[in-house]
């Protein structure tokens, strides 16, 4: 099997021929406008005229013939229509496969998804199904390009949250009061996209990601985990989390309500305290954004060793308003019970009126005090 893919000068090529060359596919580039195929992993390149050029035809056939070339990969649409009508011209000089559907069909497809996700939130109505005690100001559902906008986005960040779960997220930013947003554990910044985003629509304050994004920094989450700790702590030559700044940084930059404390949440919580008693958080790379003292929402997805959590729920519970939310991610776990054991402490407690699972989560919101909005 070989691939030409022409012309190798679009952007939807990179990832193309990363997964060809993860697959060991052979991989030739052809372009009309570059001379070379420099910083791209082909194994040849070969410059063509534009379609639009009279010898383009003949070029382009000896070329399949010198190379082999079994399939032709395109983003390019109007290149793609002519080499499907120039196949149907020589069905038996050019034997390639040309990759489908067109690239137009292909993005309509790519979004389908998101738009499906969309429809079934918005069929949807469990915020106004959930009886929830006191005063809540429930806002209404977002469009369904936002919606769609927002799946597609956090889908396009790597992380563990699924889409289940962002459908969670999305049903309760409706009924959250405004205050901060606390996310412990951020990783590559799919959940606290979504959290800063829809915190953002809605204004419901800042969001604060509590990472140390430093294998250093990382203390094992127990025995049930060891495949994790060998990929995450000091030494890990699988994960280095401060590349994995660098990508939370660039899933998080375009909003403009987010503030990072880059270190282990129990040593965090003073520079929350202390950043929220002057009313801003300012971080190197976000900027500054202003801090209540008060969390309408605590994300809990850091170390998951049962110690661990109860240290985050210790130390940041306390700061979650009434009619604020705690998440407590992985209650449902493969590698241990810490997030488990403690979700299930916090449920014997009446500090919670409304509690549900969804996805690995567990949802908790805090007892409102009477007349409190
Ligand atoms: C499961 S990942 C978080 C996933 C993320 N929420 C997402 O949406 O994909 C866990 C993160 O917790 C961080 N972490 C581990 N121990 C921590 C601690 N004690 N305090 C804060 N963060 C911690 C790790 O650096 C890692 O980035």
């Amino acid at each position: 099997m070989r691939v030409l893919v022409f012309p190798l000068d679009m952007d939807k090529v990179i990832g193309f021929i990363k997964n060809a060359n993860a697959l060991n596919i052979e991989v030739v580039g052809a372009s009309s406008v570059m001379n070379n195929g420099d910083g791209f992993q082909i194994h040849a390149f070969h410059k063509l005229p534009f379609v639009t050029d009279a010898g383009f035809e003949a070029i382009f056939c000896e070329l399949i013939s010198t190379y082999s070339i079994t399939h032709v990969y395109t983003p390019h649409g109007a290149v793609w229509s002519y080499l499907s009508n120039l196949k149907k011209k020589h069905v038996e000089h050019l034997p390639f496969s040309l990759c489908e559907p067109s690239p137009y069909n292909s993005d309509w497809l790519d979004l389908q998804p998101s738009y499906k996700w969309a429809e079934c939130l918005l069929a949807d109505d469990i915020v106004e199904q959930i009886e929830l005690p006191g005063k809540v100001n429930v806002h209404k559902k977002l469009t369904k390009g936002q919606y769609a906008s927002l799946h597609r986005q956090f889908l396009s960040i790597s992380g563990q949250c699924d889409e289940l779960k962002l459908l969670a997220l999305s049903h309760i930013f409706r009924v959250l009061p405004k205050g901060d947003l606390v996310e412990i554990g951020s990783f590559s910044g799919r959940s606290a996209f979504a959290i800063g985003w829809l915190a953002s629509v809605y204004k419901i304050g800042n969001l604060v990601s509590v990472d140390p994004w430093d294998n250093s920094k990382l203390e094992d989450q127990g025995e049930g985990a060891e495949i994790l700790n060998k990929e995450l702590n000091k030494g890990s030559e699988v994960i280095d989390l401060n590349k994995i700044f660098w990508s939370y940084i660039g899933a998080i930059s375009l909003l403009n309500n987010a503030g990072y404390i880059k270190d282990i949440s129990e040593k965090a919580i003073d520079d929350y305290t202390k950043a929220s008693s002057v009313g801003f958080l300012d971080s190197p790379e976000l900027g500054r954004i202003s801090l209540t003292g008060k969390i309408a929402m605590l994300h809990i997805d850091g170390n998951h060793r049962y110690d661990y959590v109860c240290k985050d729920i210790d130390a940041w519970e306390p700061f979650v308003m009434p009619g604020g939310w705690v998440l407590l991610d992985d209650y449902v776990w493969a590698f241990g019970d810490g997030p488990k054991k403690t979700g299930d402490e916090l449920l014997l407690t009446e500090k919670f009126d409304v509690a549900f699972t969804m996805s690995d989560t567990l949802f908790l919101r805090k007892c409102q005090q009477k007349g409190e909005v």
